[in-house]
């Protein structure tokens, strides 16, 4: 993007797109405003047309049905519809698409061969992963927990849990044993799927390992599933582990389908709050799978025969939608990366889309500031002649990273599309559409078809109507992607989501909305924080730490990070008695990493005598987070600190002195 850069009075620069872009692309501008338009204007119509796109056992005839009153949300789309996720990911485009690639797997280490999987094969190893499943006694409706490298057998698995209308719950590979097995009970689930090990940037996680360590906490019926990956040493547990690179030789190459019903679930995903554990948010069938379809192809303009590759983990709900689920739906060639983008150098990514063809390609902004600290060099090196567009999603993209994403990545002729959404969103919200929307760095621009952005003052709770406008993220109305409920707690997700704001989904970020109606992510606004694009619970790492025998004490809020977006800094106060020593601070890293995983280790910790709280005991969070982010000078308001003096302390031996 350069030609149409233009400096738009003291704002932003914006780009529109090419005219060349624009004509080859899905929607354009006028498209874009038509479209908008009716799906706004009549929702029922607008995605009685657009669930067509799937392939449905018996058509629904009701389109919309969706209550956001407190106390009654109910949330259900195309609800008498019946469809299989399986048979629309696989089994359809088998008549025109049998031999073509539906997976590119490339493995963590460059020297292993890359394997082309394709629609045929898909459906074979699907269908031999269903009977598995069938074997070890898993039935519509029983949870099954992903705990796997990025190896196509994790999709494999998703896929066969869909077709045989099991629920998949993936647990991310760098999560810990402890989190591993809250997630497995809290879902019920009755298997774990796992591998031996998971190699990844030229080291090895011990799954299989942790997974047995998980299980100790565990119902004994659990039964475990393990792929080999690197076929190296583990231990077995006899009637307990079963072996599938050994029954998939035993294994039936058909499965018949599911029908499934439209809100049946199709999966839980553990993700973080404000407040207390992990939750299981929960998408249907139906409504999710035509909104991650009609995301992928629409905001990353894919065209058959393209190559997609999303950066992601399955761990997390990037990789639900737009590794698996949405361009398998489309029929696309996605891509899967075992690897990490900077293994074994900063030039991997950009190898892997000349080696690959990549045509688009998606990635978070903290793997953009990580490769952009390399330099020019690793990118330069390498045939990017065939990418055609780039994405971004996870946290706001800062300017010079976005600038150097179009610039080197993109040589000024790949549209970026800034996507926000969340887990609980299931696609892509607020994102340019590339042939449509005019870009700005750093915004988020317009809202996808659909979907009705509101901007609501945070004391009043009103909105917001003036076009420039600043306030808290709030959605008027459904969209088929929306997560539906909280696995067990629907009261949860009532009160999470619809309680603060009555009549609108709160998004938890704050944002504003420029005179051009774009909008711009401000970051959280809740007591949730954004490590390298991954979401962790102040609250979560609080409790981990309390935890530990040693640990009087704890809060944890959010900091600036040049890499990561956000780091985390802890504030420590140690026991009667306990002396705060630097092995102390690495036990409590490592005590972290253990109750959690290693995203949730700390980055700066400091060790606290005292908090600053109000009379009444409430931790001050805010004068926290100002300490952290290092600008202590504009505290507010001390007065109502029972101990005043306490600030003085985090000031004079605060972590972030730079
Ligand atoms: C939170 C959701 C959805 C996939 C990845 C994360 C932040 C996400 C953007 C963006 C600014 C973004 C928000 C959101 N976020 N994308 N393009 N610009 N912020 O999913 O773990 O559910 O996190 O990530 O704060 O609420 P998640």
């Amino acid at each position: 993007m350069t030609a149409q850069a233009q400096e738009k009075g003291a704002s932003a620069p914006v780009y529109a797109p090419s005219a060349e872009f624009a004509a080859n692309a899905h929607v354009d501008a006028e498209k874009y405003a038509q479209m908008y338009e009716t799906s706004v204007k009549d929702p029922e119509a607008f995605w009685r047309e657009h669930g067509k796109r799937l392939d449905w056992i018996k058509p629904y005839t009701k389109v919309k049905n969706t209550n956001y009153s407190f106390g009654d949300v109910s949330i259900k789309w195309f609800e008498d519809g019946t469809l299989n996720v399986a048979a629309n990911c696989i089994d359809r485009h088998l008549k025109d698409r049998a031999d073509q690639t539906a997976i590119i797997f490339e493995p963590d280490n460059p020297e292993e061969d890359a394997q082309h999987i394709t629609y045929a094969e898909l459906h074979r190893r699907v269908c031999r992963m269903g009977n598995i499943l069938e074997d070890m006694g898993v039935r519509k409706g029983d949870r099954v927990v992903l705990y796997m490298p990025m190896i196509p057998e994790a999709a494999y698995a998703m896929l066969a849990c869909a077709r045989i209308g099991a629920i998949h719950s993936i647990v991310f590979a760098g999560f810990s044993p402890d989190a591993l097995g809250a997630r497995v009970n809290g879902s019920d689930a009755k298997v774990v799927i796992t591998a031996d090990y998971a190699p990844r940037g030229g080291r090895e996680t011990a799954l299989k390992s942790n997974t047995d360590q998980a299980l100790l906490h565990c119902k004994d019926s659990v039964k475990v599933l393990v792929v080999k990956r690197t076929g190296g040493q583990t231990t077995w547990i006899e009637g307990r582990d079963y072996d599938y690179n050994e029954m998939l030789l035993e294994a039936d190459d058909y499965c018949p389908v599911a029908e499934m019903r439209a809100e049946d679930p199709l999966f839980v995903l553990y993700t973080s709050g404000s407040t207390g554990q992990p939750k299981g948010v929960v998408h249907t069938t139906g409504g999710y799978l035509v909104y991650a379809a009609m995301t992928h192809q629409y905001v990353f303009d894919y065209h058959d025969g393209d190559v997609f590759w999303c950066t992601a983990d399955v761990g997390w709900v990037t990789g639900h939608s737009y590794i698996v689920y949405g361009p398998l739906a489309n029929g696309a060639t996605t891509l899967m990366f075992e690897g990490v983008p900077t293994y074994p150098d900063a030039s991997r990514f950009w190898q892997v889309c000349e080696k690959h063809k990549v045509n688009q390609f998606y990635t978070a902004p903290t793997a953009i500031r990580a490769l952009m600290a390399h330099g020019n060099e690793p990118v330069e090196k390498c045939d990017l002649s065939d990418l055609k567009l780039l994405g971004t999603v996870g946290e706001p993209i800062n300017p010079e990273a976005w600038n150097w994403y179009n610039d080197v990545v993109g040589k000024g002729k790949c549209p970026i599309v800034d996507t926000w959404w969340q887990t609980e969103t299931g696609g892509h919200l607020l994102t340019p559409l590339p042939g449509a929307t005019a870009l700005k760095p750093g915004s988020a621009t317009k809202p996808f078809f659909g979907v009705q952005p509101v901007v609501l003052d945070p004391q009043t709770g009103e909105e917001i109507t003036t076009t420039a406008a600043e306030g808290v993220l709030c959605l008027k109305d459904s969209w088929p992607g929306q997560m539906r409920t909280v696995w067990g707690d629907h009261d949860r997700f009532q009160s999470t989501y619809f309680e603060q704001y009555k009549g609108y989904y709160f998004s938890g970020d704050g944002c504003r909305r420029d005179a051009d109606g774009d909008y711009w992510i401000t970051g959280r606004v809740d007591d949730v924080i954004n490590v390298s694009g991954h979401r962790m619970g102040t609250a979560e790492v609080e409790s981990a730490l309390v935890a530990h025998a040693k640990v009087a004490e704890a809060a944890v809020v959010g900091y600036p990070h040049d890499i990561k977006g956000q780091g985390i800094y802890a504030y420590v106060t140690l026991m009667n008695g306990i002396e705060p020593t630097d092995e102390l601070r690495k036990e409590l890293e490592t005590w972290v990493r253990s109750e959690i995983g290693p995203i949730a280790k700390p980055d700066l910790l400091q060790w606290s005598p005292g908090l600053p709280k109000t009379r009444s005991g409430k931790i001050m969070r805010r004068i926290l987070r100002k300490i952290a982010e290092n600008d202590y000078g504009s505290l507010g308001d001390t007065s109502t600190l029972a101990d005043p003096s306490v600030v003085d302390d985090l000031i004079e031996n605060r972590m972030n002195k730079g």
